[in-house]
């Protein structure tokens, strides 16, 4: 069965498999461009990438609605207990993978900052390559460019999902670089167009994908899904 992908604009994610729903990075709630809301989106399954607002604001309402299990580096599972009484969340950490029911989970490494939102200490910030079904997805989260993208790349990627924001991570220029790494088949872009600062143009994006890649880009907008 396909991997359905739908965009909840800025950082976030939900993929459905045949079995669960498992959000990445969920912000709804103070996202200006979402079209889904905190209050009825589904989860099974919770990704949080680091501590930032923009990630990780309406992850504690999602879980407790839902019964989410959230899955992070190990002291984003801490804060969340503390603060936020969510129990039963997976702490891993860089490299580390993860058995679930849904599929594969590995934390990679990124090139970002983490403090949450109350000023605690957030750990290193992550990305995800996840193994669902025989594909892989890696979500790069926030992130500059890294060479070692050509390590994470070199599995197979099946869908790279990339920032081309610029300003808080890398943009559209960097994420050419980025695809040329990682040599993924498909490839989509995230945390952009939410706000003026991170405005850009994902048509030119995607013609430069063709130009410069062997890479498919697939562009859609908030609320749109595509199936993998
Ligand atoms: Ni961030
Ligand atoms: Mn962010």
């Amino acid at each position: 069965m396909a991997i359905k992908l739908t965009w909840l604009g800025h950082g976030g994610w939900s993929i459905q498999t045949a079995d669960h729903t498992i959000l990445l990075d969920p912000f709804l709630t103070e996202c200006p461009t979402a079209t889904e809301s905190a209050d009825s989106i589904a989860a099974d399954f919770i990704l949080v990438s680091h501590g930032h607002f923009d990630h990780i604001a309406d992850v504690p309402a999602i879980a407790k609605r839902t019964g989410a299990q959230v899955i992070a580096i190990y002291e984003i599972a801490q804060w969340l207990e503390k603060n936020h009484q969510i129990e039963g969340s997976i702490g891993m950490n860089i490299g580390g993978g993860i058995a679930m029911p849904f599929g594969h989970v590995k934390m990679t490494p990124a090139f970002h900052s983490s403090q949450l939102p109350d000023g605690s200490y957030g750990g290193e910030p992550a990305g995800f390559l996840l193994t669902i079904d025989g594909k892989r997805i890696y979500f790069a989260c926030d992130t500059g460019l890294f060479g070692d993208m050509e390590l994470i790349g070199a599995v197979g990627i099946d869908l790279a999902v990339l920032p081309i924001g610029d300003l808080f991570t890398m943009g559209p220029g960097d994420s050419i670089a980025a695809i040329q790494l990682l040599k993924p088949k498909k490839v989509a872009p995230a945390h952009y167009a939410t706000w003026p600062p991170i405005a850009q143009d994902a048509d030119a994006w995607a013609s430069s994908v063709k130009e410069f890649t062997s890479a498919e880009p697939i562009v859609v907008q908030p609320g749109e899904s595509f199936e993998l």
